[in-house]
């Protein structure tokens, strides 16, 4: 039989929108698939909000953002002005998707709509850092308070299963060290600068030109994306309570052409590398570019790759890479994390 599944959204920009444009494509597969229909009971973005408990169309949301138009514009279902916040507690559903902008100075909007649904007993799923990152602990607690699930595999790496492998499939194993290339920005700048020959500057105007760096790349160039990704590693695969402050953090800005050229003479190369080392007592934490065998999975990285390593003491060493364009692949991974809950 087939089961009814209501969500609300928040964030109907690139994750949100292509998240209801993948669902638009295979809902019939996933309820043959799955025996689950999933249904839009409401969307918020800057705009307000859209509201309907009989199910929103996803096609015509997805053309309004085309259009430029918000969630508001939305035909007779259209709130102006409704927060993201007032929507969540007044729309009946089973589980809160948040898509909203990372925030890492109070987790907002995101964070508010996480504890409410989680308080009305409602699944969260988060493609949103931001609320993690700042309370980790806090939440996972209220999850497990509400008996609800708490999600969020897309946050590390967007479709690669950083933190599904490592929580699910390592259980029972000990973590020694974890390696990763959790930020797309700089595995392509790197990735551009050693195999082109050229310098830093012209890298990042490649990844700006490509839209995978904003005009201001700080996070990314900087190490603070990749930091982030490391904090929800840390707490959930290595149960580590761990924050920002836990890290020695080292941006790619000084990487040179002449550091790549002198890497690759001595048959290495440089990557943009998150690692989290046992040292018999706590792991080190840190972020940073890091010289690395040839033969090092990471080393192997091409300009679009994510990836990640797992040193285990009794099941070897691990590792997965993804190849990832844009944001579909964290669509799909919030979408994943959707119907995990169900299984
Ligand atoms: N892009 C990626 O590849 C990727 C990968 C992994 C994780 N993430 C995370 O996923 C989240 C979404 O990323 P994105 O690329 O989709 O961002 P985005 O394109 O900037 O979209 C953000 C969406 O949030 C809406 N929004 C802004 N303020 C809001 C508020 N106060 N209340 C409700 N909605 C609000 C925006 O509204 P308008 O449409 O009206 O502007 C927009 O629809 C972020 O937290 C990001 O860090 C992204």
């Amino acid at each position: 039989m087939e089961q009814e599944i209501r969500f609300v959204l928040i964030g109907l920009g690139n994750i949100g929108r292509n998240l209801l444009d993948i669902l638009a494509h295979r809902q019939e597969a996933i309820a043959r698939d799955y025996g689950v229909r999933l249904r839009l009971v409401g969307a918020a973005d800057s705009s307000g909000a859209a509201m309907d408990p009989a199910g929103l169309d996803l096609e015509r949301l997805i053309a309004l953002k085309l259009a430029r138009q918000g969630a508001a514009a939305y035909p007779q279902a259209g709130r102006p002005g409704v927060s993201a916040l007032e929507m969540v507690r007044s729309t009946p559903a089973e589980i809160l998707v948040d898509a909203a902008p990372t925030n890492l100075q109070t987790g907002e909007p995101g964070m508010s709509c996480v504890r409410a649904a989680m308080a009305q007993g409602q699944h969260v799923v988060m493609a949103d850092k931001g609320p993690l990152v700042l309370a980790f602990a806090e939440l996972t607690q209220a999850a497990k308070s509400a008996g609800v699930g708490l999600a969020y595999s897309g946050t590390v790496a967007g479709g690669l299963p950083t933190v599904n492998l490592g929580v699910r499939d390592l259980a029972g194993s000990g973590v020694t060290r974890v390696e990763g290339i959790f930020n797309g920005t700089t595995n392509y700048i790197l990735t551009r600068m050693a195999e082109e020959q050229i310098g830093y500057a012209e890298a990042l105007k490649g990844a700006q030109a490509a839209g995978i760096a904003e005009a201001d790349p700080t996070l990314d160039v900087d190490g603070w994306d990749a930091a982030n990704k490391l904090v929800i590693i840390a707490n959930s695969v290595l149960r580590r309570p761990t924050t920002l402050q836990d890290l020695t953090v080292q941006g790619i800005r000084d990487v040179t052409l002449e550091d790549l050229q002198a890497a690759r003479a001595q048959g290495r190369v440089i990557k943009p590398l998150a690692v989290a080392e046992w040292d018999g007592a706590d792991y080190r934490l840190s972020v940073g570019p890091v010289w690395l065998e040839q033969a090092h999975p990471m080393a192997r990285t091409g300009m679009w790759d994510m990836g990640v390593v797992y040193h285990t003491d009794y099941m070897g060493v691990i590792s997965a890479v993804i190849e990832e364009e844009g944001p579909v692949p964290t669509s799909a991974a919030v979408l994943r994390d959707m119907l995990n809950l169900y299984r």
